[in-house]
């Protein structure tokens, strides 16, 4: 087999990678080790900031998006006893977020590559890639037990944290960046209607909870837990009697219960590694960088990579210019930055860490009081929340 771009993983990166390259007449083949009902049912995060709408809308991905998808445009912090507000209309010129599941992204993306006759081949093994640093590499992988060999112009990792892009870059050519937190998240997906018109993250007394939704019947909610919790230590009740206790914090507000249809437990980890590119590899999304789920940056980091990528893959094609793919990595660190310290700030300001002094736990308060009461504080984290922009 022979394409021009081998792309590894089947997530959103990979296959808006795949989408974007055929607007641009550039062939691509994406390798996936899980089956397509798998990675179009895998729970994940869901809000767009106001620049990934754009992006879907412009190439033609927004269909179903523009009908199911929910338009917000601001969201609550509940801290101890009191209530904030960001207004995104009135702080960002009227940017919003759209909350849409991920998982939706990856249907309507595997659909369009599929009726546009693009190649995704699901449940492979042993994908392996072969000196990344030749001209024309290799992609090697197995298929109902059948070996078979690509030859590729380039090589997009876009196989997530645990995929096996990242490993095939030599020890001394990378540059990682890596902070684990001492708690994880335990989310659950609700068949109950939202119990408020926008997303609510409480700093509750005994920890963090984020109240957000799905659609008009159903929502998904998350709590701080601790790392290395098993979820069988959390039974419905449980996780009802700590979702109540950490969000009717604030007078006249009732969290609507209904049957739980899926939980999981996320640890929460900031990494980047520097070194994106390696010979004729590309590394994008999650297989690069992951933030904590705080603010909800993962998806969005992993689609402004590929925007970046597809225009420098475009470009060599185009007029064998270099250029972009010379500058992909720095182009993305700006932009994985941003989304690493929004992250780590919404996550410390929010969570009760494990022995925190009182000293902390002032400064968390005093960091709430700060929004509270100053328009430029608000605006910095609404700006951040629907996704900013370097020109
Ligand atoms: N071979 C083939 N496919 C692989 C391999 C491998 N060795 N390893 C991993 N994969 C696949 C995974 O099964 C997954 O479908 O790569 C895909 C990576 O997709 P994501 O994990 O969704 O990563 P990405 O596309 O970068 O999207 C980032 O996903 O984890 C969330 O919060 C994160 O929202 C962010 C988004
Ligand atoms: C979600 O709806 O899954 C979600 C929303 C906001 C976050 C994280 C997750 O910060």
């Amino acid at each position: 087999m022979k394409t021009q771009i081998g792309i590894i993983g089947a997530g959103p990166a990979g296959l808006l990678l795949s989408h974007l390259l055929a607007r641009q007449g550039i062939d691509s083949i994406v390798l996936e080790n899980q089956s397509r009902s798998y990675v179009e049912n895998r729970v994940r995060a869901g809000v767009l900031e106001h620049g990934t709408v754009n992006l879907l809308t412009k190439v033609g991905l927004a269909e179903r998006l523009r009908y199911k998808g929910l338009p917000h445009y601001g969201v609550e912090i509940r801290f101890n006893n009191k209530s904030h507000r960001i207004d995104f209309n009135e702080l960002t010129n009227g940017a919003g977020i759209v909350i849409y599941g991920q998982q939706e992204i990856v249907k309507d993306l595997i659909k369009t590559r599929v009726k546009d006759g693009g190649e995704v081949l699901f449940e492979v093994s042993d994908v392996s890639i072969c000196d990344p640093t030749r001209d024309t590499v290799k992609l090697k992988f197995r298929q109902k037990g059948k070996d078979h060999e690509i030859a590729c112009d380039f090589i997009a990792g876009c196989d997530g944290f645990h995929g096996i892009s990242r490993k095939c870059i030599p020890e001394e050519n990378l540059s990682t960046f890596n902070r684990e937190y001492p708690f994880a998240w335990l989310g659950v997906l609700v068949d109950a209607p939202p119990s408020a018109k926008e997303l609510i993250y409480a700093n509750s007394p005994n920890g963090f909870a984020l109240h957000s939704m799905r659609s008009p019947s159903i929502t998904r909610n998350y709590i701080q837990c601790n790392l290395n919790e098993s979820i069988t230590n959390w039974s419905d009740d449980r996780i009802w009697q700590a979702l109540h206790d950490r969000l009717e914090i604030v007078p006249d507000w009732e969290l609507i219960e209904g049957a739980i249809l899926e939980k999981g437990i996320t640890p929460m980890r900031s990494y980047v590694c520097e070194t994106m590119r390696y010979g004729q590899l590309f590394l994008a999304g999650d297989a690069a960088h992951i933030v904590p789920p705080t603010g909800a940056k993962g998806m969005n980091l992993a689609i402004s990579d590929v925007s970046y990528l597809s225009a420098a893959f475009t470009a060599w094609y185009q007029s064998k210019s270099e250029e972009l793919l010379n500058n992909y990595a720095k182009n993305c660190l700006r932009h994985v930055w941003r989304g690493e310290h929004f992250s780590w700030y919404m996550t410390s300001l929010l969570h009760k860490f494990p022995h925190s002094s009182p000293f902390q736990e002032k400064l968390q308060l005093a960091e709430f009081e700060y929004l509270c009461h100053s328009n430029a504080a608000s605006r910095s984290l609404a700006e951040n929340y629907v996704g900013f922009r370097f020109k």
